[in-house]
Order: structure tokens, then sequence, then C-alpha cells
């Protein structure tokens, strides 16, 4: 315990959302305050760690001792992402958008009376956890999240192969929780080793433990 057991390492972490450009002034979001992605930054540069935080789009501010990469769409995540590596440690908290819109739209989608909605075509984005997971250089110790609002264990456990990860941190995020966007959290670790309930804790309580965990599987 104590000291700096993250010192002479490397990490990136992601966090918040992207925003996926319909037009110059629409985008498609997922909800995420970003809170807790920053909060483990900052944990994890707590410990000693040499930090890249690719963030998307929030509110908050960069966090002291980190170094932040403000980005704003998948694609942009995905490629500050791998210009960061190596790294030894990668923690994807970031709520990327699944899809963007297919077909740039430069100009003001204008409301043609008559004509109804405009069709949006959407395309998939790239899975930064998964290329990660992946890469040739994928960092020693992958940490993935699910947001679920349903089978958060069995959700996770899948999760876990497909995208490469070493452990999933997987909340229910159902409205009734009050997680999403606000101070408090209460996670699953799901490892191939098995389930870790964590009480009910703060998102820098949580960030701390996970800073340390990571610690611990890196020694
Ligand atoms: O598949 P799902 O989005 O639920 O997976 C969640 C995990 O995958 C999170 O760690 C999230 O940051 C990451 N992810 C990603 N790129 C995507 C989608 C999810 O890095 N395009």
């Amino acid at each position: 315990g104590g000291g700096k057991p993250l010192a002479g390492r490397r990490a990136i972490v992601t966090s918040g959302p992207t925003h996926e450009p319909i037009d110059p002034v629409r985008y498609i979001a997922n909800r995420s305050s970003g809170r807790q992605g920053h909060a483990i930054a900052a944990a994890l540069a707590k410990l000693g760690a040499e930090v890249t935080l690719v963030s998307g789009p929030v509110t908050l501010p960069d966090p002291r001792g980190v170094k932040v990469i403000h980005v704003e769409r998948a694609e942009e995540m995905l490629e500050a992402v791998l210009g960061a590596l190596p790294a030894d440690i990668a923690v994807m908290v970031a709520a990327v958008a699944d899809w963007r819109v297919a077909t740039e739209n430069t100009e003001k989608i204008k409301k043609k009376p008559g004509e109804g909605p405009p069709p949006l075509m959407l395309a998939e984005n790239p899975d930064i956890l998964k290329t990660i997971g992946h890469h040739a250089q994928r960092p020693k110790v992958v940490v993935g999240f699910a947001a679920e609002t349903q089978d958060v264990e069995d959700n996770g456990r899948v999760k876990l192969q497909k995208k490469g990860a070493d452990v999933i941190v997987a909340n229910d995020v159902s409205p009734e929780t009050g997680i999403m966007g606000g101070t408090r959290n209460s996670v699953k670790l799901i490892t191939a080793a098995g389930v870790e309930q964590w009480p009910d804790l703060s998102k820098d309580e949580v960030a701390g433990r996970l800073a340390d965990w990571v610690a611990a599987r890196l020694i």
C-alpha cells in the first residue's frame, strides 16, 4: 500500500460521450457525464501513472496532472487512443455512439414543408475497446465498462470475450438507480475468474478502487 505503484506506467482512459454530427448544428449522442471516466484518469495519475485522457464533449474541467485530448466523434476518439499507444493500461469508459450518420451533411438540413422528416442513413462506428483489446500493441491491462439495464452479469461476460478485455466493470443504469449523471455508482467486476460485486460507492471511490485493482494486476 501507499506510494506510487503506477510510476513509470502509461495509461489511456476514454471518457464522456461522442457526438456524431447529423449536420453542422445537430448530432447523435449517448448520455454520459464523463464523471466516472474523469475520476478514473485522476485516480490512475494519483498512483503515479502517466495518463492520457481522451474525452468526448463534457462540461467537466480537465483533471489535474493528466494529458487531455478533446475529441467529438468516435473516429476521432479511436485515432487519439491509437496515437497514445504504447501503454500499459487502457480503461475505456466513454459512452461511444454505436452509429454515426453515413453521409456527412456540410449544410444544415432544412425543413421542407410537405416532405416530412429527412431519412437518416447510419453507419457503424469503430469499437474502440475491441480494437485495443485485440491490438498488436495491446496494453497489459484492458478495462471495459458495460452500462446495462438488464442481465448485467450475462452481458458483461459476453462483452469480456468479444472485446478482449481483462475485466468488464458493469453497472445497472436503469433510470431508477440514479447512476446515470449522478455521483454514485454500484458496479460488478466481471473477469474470467468470476464476478465481484462492489458496494454502493461514490464515482471517486470506484475510481480509486479500480486504480488499485489495475496496479495489483500489473505486479
Ligand atoms: O458494447 P458496449 O458499447 O456496451 O461496450 C461498452 C464498452 O465498450 C465500454 O468500455 C465502452 O467504452 C466501449 N466501447 C468502445 N467503442 C465503441 C463502443 C463501446 O470503446 N464503439
